[in-house]
């Protein structure tokens, strides 16, 4: 694997590539890797000649300082593990190679900016496509690849490429998770044994919202999901909403795609996961 901390040592071996016609995919991450993104580098592979992944932890889209503190960086195991799986190239920058100053600036991203995670993490969507902007500029992919995971952020980042017409196609790749239905995350490394227990009841009341869909009234499904949440000790639910899967807007009979979003704090750590109810 080829490892680069500097943007024109990876722009030019890149542009090398691109003029040997070849395709370039792209898995951003934060490093602290799992199989849930190893899992978007294999689809990478199948789907692009050549994969390139970053790991940077990006400081503008953390709202919590303590938050980016304490996010896991082994980066050595993570070098290994993309060895392991055969990526092609590793983009692992520093910050004051990816921010110059104190950079101020604002994408209009209208209303997805603000709900749900936005409304939890405000700031986070700027920071994240303040990032995602960059590293597309420098690696310039043909295709780049998110998780479902963040379903959220997927949609966020869609309507940047849009806006600015960025020639780039976003793939959204299914959610890995942990045998007993917990979603993979690199945060799930600070539960407890008993908060790893509890974390289960997010998983599990999506796959109860999936299992009853067609059986009860969206409004009784969330409120009831959200009660089976709240009455997990230890856990402190931030939203669970039943949404249109094009704009996060309150789901309604017009919605094509509906997706069940959940975010809550399990002890002092706070999990994302979410489910595809119809498409
Ligand atoms: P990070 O949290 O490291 O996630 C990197 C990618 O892995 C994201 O696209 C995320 O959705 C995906 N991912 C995380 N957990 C997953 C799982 N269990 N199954 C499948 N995919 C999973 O998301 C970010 O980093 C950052 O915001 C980033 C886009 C890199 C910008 O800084």
């Amino acid at each position: 694997m080829k490892t680069y901390t500097s943007r024109n040592g990876l722009g030019e071996y890149l542009s090398g590539l691109r003029g040997g016609n070849k395709t370039i995919g792209f898995v951003p991450t934060m490093g602290a890797l799992h199989q849930g993104h190893l899992s978007l580098i294999a689809i990478a592979q199948q789907r692009c000649d050549v994969v390139a992944c970053s790991i940077f932890v990006n400081p503008t889209q953390f709202n919590d300082p303590k938050d980016l503190e304490k996010y896991p960086r082994p980066i050595q195991s993570d070098i290994e593990k993309l060895e392991q799986a055969g990526c092609d190239i590793l983009f692992n920058p520093e910050v004051n190679e990816m921010y110059a100053g104190n950079e101020q600036w604002h994408l209009d991203l209208g209303e997805l900016e603000h709900l749900l995670e936005g409304k939890f993490r405000p700031g986070h969507y700027q920071g994240v496509t303040q990032v995602v902007y960059k590293l597309f500029d420098i690696v310039k992919p043909d295709m780049a690849f998110f998780g479902q995971k963040d379903y959220q952020q997927f949609l966020v980042i869609q309507k940047m490429a849009d806006m600015l017409n960025l020639p780039v196609k976003l793939v959204m790749c299914p959610i890995l998770r942990e045998p007993d239905g917990l979603a993979m995350s690199s945060r799930n490394i600070h539960l407890s044994a008993e908060d790893r227990r509890r974390a289960l009841v997010l998983s599990k009341t999506l796959n109860w919202v999936k299992e009853n869909f067609n059986t009860a009234s969206i409004d009784s499904l969330q409120q009831e999901s959200a009660a089976m949440i709240s009455a997990e000790p230890g856990v402190s639910l931030e939203y669970f909403e039943i949404a249109d899967g094009r704009d996060l807007h309150p789901a309604t009979a017009d919605s094509r795609t509906i997706v069940a979003l959940v975010a809550a704090k399990v002890g002092n750590t706070r999990l994302i996961d979410n489910e595809i109810l119809s498409s």
